[in-house]
């Protein structure tokens, strides 16, 4: 073993906080700063140092030491070598807390800006929340075994379980047999992926396969689905690729709004939010705080498929949503003239470039809502004031972005910062969600 990769041995480290990705963080002997997965603030552990970078160190626990207070068992046995959950040693009120702090941090360190109010956290049901996924599958020679997963913390391998504890329960269920289908399929290492999609009406599952599967592999696979009454689709190539194998003519996955009466048909390779009675309790509090009234005008800009767009129409208001994936868009038109919807508009557009101009460009707006990726709303934020809104709602997955764009809201447009808070969308992981509210 070069000197480069040599081992080093383990040491102790005290954990001051906790990093934006759920690590803990304290110095080493050298004052370095060093992240440690599995650690809280406060606890003092034994870690494995790990190859690191010039500025700071990494390192996974090997044994707590001196325990936090609120350090508590993992409910999945799988939790520490699978890579899909971070935080399961942390209540879930504390992991919400410590979001919460997070969030409130980087909108006055980077965003220089303070909410009047903070709302209560968001919480529902906080296992079984997972309606939509990727697991890489793996056909492993040397443990005789076909894995299917997400993948192992810090490296390409597919953790060997047999159980999700946040997958949703009609997905999850289904891992075991569809483990033991895969390992019968002759081509099964020419498969890396199975995509899972769950709505209101049913499962769907998307085999990607590198190679054409034989007659025998197709009819394994599809009486897989008929016995465990799920929707088997194949992916072949690139997204346009995918087609159903069972039953022949697919499933249309729908899932409703129960308080706004919409019902919305999806695809199971859409984006759609992940976490089902969050989405519908962030879709009420949205459209509460924008309280949209017939007369008015609203924006809903990164729109997807009118997930808050039809909600939000339902007050009577004109709507109008923009969205960057065309697929999405066609989905959203579908979806307003199924609910009947006849006073929203919905637009394909870049919103990452500034000046983008089309027909909804030209107007103002009384309300706008913002959901965008992670990478925020720069642009959109910067010709705020040409919509002119008296109310905004943002949606962020992402605090670091969401405090660059609210910067440009109340720093350059004087937007009043009125409220902000966390919402669960994502529990066990790091990922944070949250809301903010603007006002002129
Ligand atoms: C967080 S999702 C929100 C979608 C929708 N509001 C919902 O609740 O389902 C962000 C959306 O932004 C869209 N998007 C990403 N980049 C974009 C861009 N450059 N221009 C417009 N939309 C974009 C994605 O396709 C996705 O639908």
């Amino acid at each position: 073993m070069s000197a480069k990769n040599k081992r080093r041995e383990p040491a102790e480290i005290t954990i001051d906080s906790l990093s934006h990705d759920g690590r803990g963080v304290g110095r080493d002997s050298n004052g370095k700063v060093t992240f440690i997965d599995y650690a809280l603030p406060g606890e003092r552990v034994l870690y494995q140092p790990l190859r690191g970078k010039k500025g700071y160190g990494l390192g996974t626990t090997i044994k707590v030491l001196e325990a936090a207070k609120n350090r508590i068992e993992p409910k999945c046995e799988y939790f520490g070598t699978c890579g899909g959950c971070s935080l399961q040693h942390l209540g879930s009120k504390d992991q919400i807390s410590a979001k919460q702090d997070q969030l409130i941090s980087n909108l006055e360190k980077i965003g220089h800006v303070q909410a009047k109010t903070v709302l209560a956290p968001m919480q529902r049901d906080t296992w079984g929340y997972r309606r939509k996924a990727r697991l890489g599958v793996r056909d492993v020679e040397k443990k005789g075994a076909l894995l299917i997963g997400f993948r192992e913390k810090n490296s390409s391998f597919v953790t060997d379980m047999n159980n999700c504890e946040v997958l949703h329960p009609d997905i999850a269920k289904h891992i075991p047999a569809l483990t033991k289908a895969l390992q019968k399929v002759s081509s099964r290492k020419r498969i890396p992926q199975v995509e899972v999609a769950q709505g209101d009406n049913g499962v769907i599952m998307i085999i990607r396969h590198l190679e054409p599967l034989s007659n025998t592999d197709l009819a394994l696979l599809s009486h897989f689905a008929e016995v465990a009454g799920v929707a088997l689709y194949l992916q072949p190539g690139n997204i346009d690729s995918v087609h159903p194998l069972y039953p022949t003519e697919g499933l249309e996955l729908i899932y409703r709004h129960q308080g706004f009466n919409t019902e919305m048909t999806f695809k199971a390779t859409d984006f759609i939010q992940v976490n089902g009675s969050i989405n519908e309790a962030l879709i009420t509090q949205a459209c509460s705080i924008l309280d949209s009234q017939l007369g008015e005008a609203v924006l809903d800009l990164f729109c997807g498929l009118g997930n808050f767009t039809l909600p939000l129409a339902r007050s009577g208001a004109t709507v109008v949503g923009v969205e960057g994936d065309a697929g999405l868009i066609n989905r959203a038109k579908l979806n307003a003239a199924k609910n009947q919807l006849n006073n929203v508009t919905f637009h394909l557009g870049d919103l990452f470039i500034e000046n983008v101009q089309h027909v909804w460009t030209n107007k103002t707006y009384d309300k706008v809502l913002l959901d965008p990726p992670r990478s925020g709303a720069f642009e959109m934020c910067k010709r705020m004031n040409n919509f002119a809104p008296k109310r905004i709602v943002y949606i962020s997955c992402n605090p670091a972005t969401l405090a660059r764009d609210a910067d440009i809201l109340v720093n350059t447009h004087g937007y009043k910062f009125k409220q902000t808070g966390v919402i669960d969308m994502f529990p066990h992981t790091a990922h944070v969600e949250s809301i903010a509210v603007f006002e002129l």
